[in-house]
């Protein structure tokens, strides 16, 4: 069990780029099942998710997402890469309270780590069209679309390099392979103070 946890941590990825496939819908069922028992904050259970996967409303909601901003256009997933798809996370706007964005992270990773679990790719999305997302699922007033996370067959598998230069922009090079610069563990972890190393 242990070493399950550590292979779903090391192996998700943020993926952009998916191969032809469906995702079903006992699938998608687990996964917000997952989110929706997730910790939240006051316990206020503010949050809906909307699964997705019919081919045409799955289509028209990619249209409005934007992939991988730091790769200026070229990050956005091409014809025949696209997700086959989607979890809309929305917040109850007469549930919710100011930490129920807190309720959102923790769900929106709930779902990545269960779907790498179910060997699918899967890439947390804020930027997108809300109010054009809200029209094409019918969402009401009361909800406002926080997340989408955009899921298919994984089509690529980014890797993680060590930060150069201070730079944290994800890249890719001339074959497409994507990179994701993390902060080293010595950096950002401690133990028993600030500083303080594990050595
Ligand atoms: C709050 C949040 C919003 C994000 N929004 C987008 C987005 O709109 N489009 C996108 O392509 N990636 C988005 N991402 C994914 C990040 O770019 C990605 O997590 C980061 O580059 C690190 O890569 P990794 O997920 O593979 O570790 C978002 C991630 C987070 C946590």
């Amino acid at each position: 069990m242990i070493e399950t946890f550590h292979k779903i941590i090391e192996l998700r990825r943020s993926v952009r780029k998916f191969k032809p496939g469906a995702v079903d819908s006992e699938v998608l069922r687990k996964l917000i099942d997952a989110a929706r028992l997730g910790p939240s904050a006051a316990n206020k259970q503010a949050l809906i998710f909307i699964a997705v996967n019919d081919p045409s409303l799955a289509g028209k909601i990619f249209e409005t997402q934007k992939f991988a901003a730091y790769l200026a256009g070229a990050g956005q997933p091409q014809p025949g890469e696209e997700p086959a798809a989607h979890i809309l996370i929305a917040r109850n706007r007469e549930l919710e309270i100011a930490e129920t964005i807190r309720d959102v992270g923790a769900a929106a990773q709930t779902i990545l780590m269960g779907a790498c679990a179910y060997g699918l790719g899967a890439t947390w999305l804020r930027s997108f069209d809300r109010p054009k997302a809200a029209e094409i699922l019918d969402l009401r007033e009361i909800y406002v679309p926080d997340s989408v996370i955009a899921l298919g067959i994984p089509g690529e598998a980014p890797e993680v390099v060590p930060i150069r230069d201070g730079d944290i922009k994800y890249w890719r090079d001339e074959t497409g392979q994507h990179f994701v610069p993390k902060r080293s563990f010595e950096e950002v972890c401690f133990l028993n103070g600030y500083n303080k190393g594990w050595s």
